[in-house]
C-alpha cells in the first residue's frame, strides 16, 4: 500500500499590511487589548477588487515550485475555503482555470478552519487508492470583506485575516519513511451558530433581504467565549488521538503545528501537552487567524526557515467553525 507525502509548499497574504493601530481608526479598540487577548500584532486584508486566484494562485506556484513541479504534472484540486467568490461555483474551478493546467477535477470543502487538515485527509485517500497521483491542496480566505469593522463587530475583526496556504502531495514508498501517516476529524453541529454567517443562504428567499443587511446577518459571528472553551479542549485531545493512531507519543513529535486561531489558545494547547517552545510553531502576530490558510502559512514558513526537516514528526491540529476539528501527523 502506497503513502502520500508533501512534496512542496507555498504560500501568500495580501500587500496590504493593517495594524492594531489601523483598525483603532475604524473601531474602539487599541493595539495593548488586541495583543494581550489574541497575541496579534498585524495581518493582512486584501485591496478592492482582489480575488482567492489573487492568492491561492501564487501560494500554488509556490508550492509546485518547491516540488520541482509544474502545473501540468497536477491531476486534481482539493479547495478549502469558508470564504468563496462566489455562492457558486467553488473557488477551485477560478484556480484551475488560472493555473492553465487542464480540466482537473476540482473539489471545494468548506469545512472552515479545519479545511486544510480534511483537504490533506481526501488527497490523501485519493493518493493512496491510486485514483490521482499529484493533488494541490490549497486553504485561502478572504474574511475582511465579510466582517462588520464597526465597534459592534470588533471582537471578531480583529482576529480574521486574508491568505493563502498550498501543498503540493504525491506518493512515496513507505519504505521511504516519510509521509502522512494519520487523521483524526470530528464535527459538532449542535454548536453551528457559535462561529458562523447567517446571510445570504438558501432557506431563505430571497436569498438575503434589506432587513437581514441591515441587521448585519451577513457578517461572520462569533461567541468567543464558547469557542475559545472547546478549542483549548478539543485540538489536545484529536492531536493526541492521530498520535496514538500513527503509534507515537508526545515524546516523538519535532514539531506542533496548530491552527492560528488566539495565541491564547495555542498557548493553552502547548500547555495541557506540556510541550517545549521549540516543539511549537505560532506566527498569528505576523497574520491574524486566515481560517483554512492558517496551517499551510505556517508550514511553508517552516520548511523555508529549516524549522521543518527531513525526518522530523510533524502533528498539525485545527478547530473552528462547525464546530469541526481534526489533526494529522505527517513524517517529513
Ligand atoms: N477591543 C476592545 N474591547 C473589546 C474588543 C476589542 N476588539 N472585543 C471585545 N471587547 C470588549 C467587550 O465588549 C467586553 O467589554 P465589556 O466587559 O465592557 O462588555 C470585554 O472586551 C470582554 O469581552 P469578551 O468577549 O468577554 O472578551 P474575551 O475575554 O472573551 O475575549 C476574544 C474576546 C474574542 C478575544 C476571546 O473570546 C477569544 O479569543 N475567543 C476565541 C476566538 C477565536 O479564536 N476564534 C477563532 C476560532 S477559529
Amino acid at each position: 500500500m502506497r503513502r502520500s507525502a508533501i512534496l512542496g509548499t507555498g504560500f501568500c497574504v495580501p500587500d496590504r499590511i493593517v495594524t492594531n493601530d489601523d483598525l483603532a481608526g475604524l473601531m474602539d479598540t487599541s493595539d495593548q487589548w488586541i495583543r494581550e487577548r489574541t497575541g496579534i500584532e498585524q495581518r493582512h486584508w486584501v485591496r478592492e477588487g482582489e480575488t482567492s486566484v489573487d492568492l491561492a494562485l501564487p501560494a500554488a506556484q509556490r508550492a509546485l515550485e518547491a516540488a520541482g513541479l509544474t502545473a501540468k504534472d497536477i491531476d486534481a484540486i482539493v479547495f478549502a475555503t469558508s470564504s468563496p467568490d462566489h455562492f457558486c461555483p467553488g473557488n477551485g474551478v477560478y484556480l484551475q482555470r488560472a493555473l492553465g493546467a487542464g480540466q482537473l477535477p476540482a473539489l471545494d470543502i468548506r469545512t472552515q478552519c479545519s479545511g486544510f487538515v480534511y483537504g490533506l485527509s481526501v488527497a490523501d485517500a485519493w493518493i493512496r487508492s491510486g485514483q490521482f497521483e499529484r493533488i494541490l491542496v490549497v486553504g485561502q480566505e478572504i474574511q475582511s470583506t465579510g466582517m462588520d469593522v464597526s465597534t459592534d463587530g470588533r471582537h471578531v475583526a480583529v482576529i480574521f485575516a486574508d491568505g493563502a496556504g498550498a501543498a503540493v502531495l504525491g506518493p512515496v514508498d513507505p519504505s521511504e519513511g516519510r509521509g502522512l501517516l494519520s487523521f483524526d476529524l470530528h464535527s459538532d453541529g449542535d454548536h453551528a451558530e457559535k462561529l458562523w454567517v447567517d446571510a445570504p443562504g438558501s432557506m431563505y428567499h430571497p436569498r438575503i433581504s434589506v432587513g437581514q443587511l441591515e441587521a448585519g446577518r451577513q457578517w461572520l459571528q462569533m461567541d468567543g467565549r464558547e469557542v475559545f472553551r472547546h478549542a483549548v479542549t478539543r485540538m489536545p485531545e484529536s492531536a493526541t488521538a492521530a498520535l496514538t493512531k500513527a503509534g507515537y507519543t508526545w515524546n516523538d513529535v519535532s514539531l506542533l503545528i496548530p491552527h492560528q486561531a488566539n495565541l491564547r489558545i495555542s498557548e493553552a494547547v502547548q500547555k495541557s501537552l506540556k510541550l517545549r517552545d521549540d516543539q511549537v510553531y505560532n506566527n498569528i502576530m505576523r497574520y491574524g487567524n486566515t481560517t483554512s490558510a492558517t496551517i499551510p502559512i505556517a508550514m511553508d514558513e517552516c520548511v523555508r526557515s529549516g524549522r521543518l526537516k527531513r525526518g522530523d514528526l510533524l502533528v498539525l491540529t485545527a478547530f473552528g467553525s462547525g464546530f469541526m476539528w481534526g489533526s494529522a501527523v505527517i513524517r517529513w
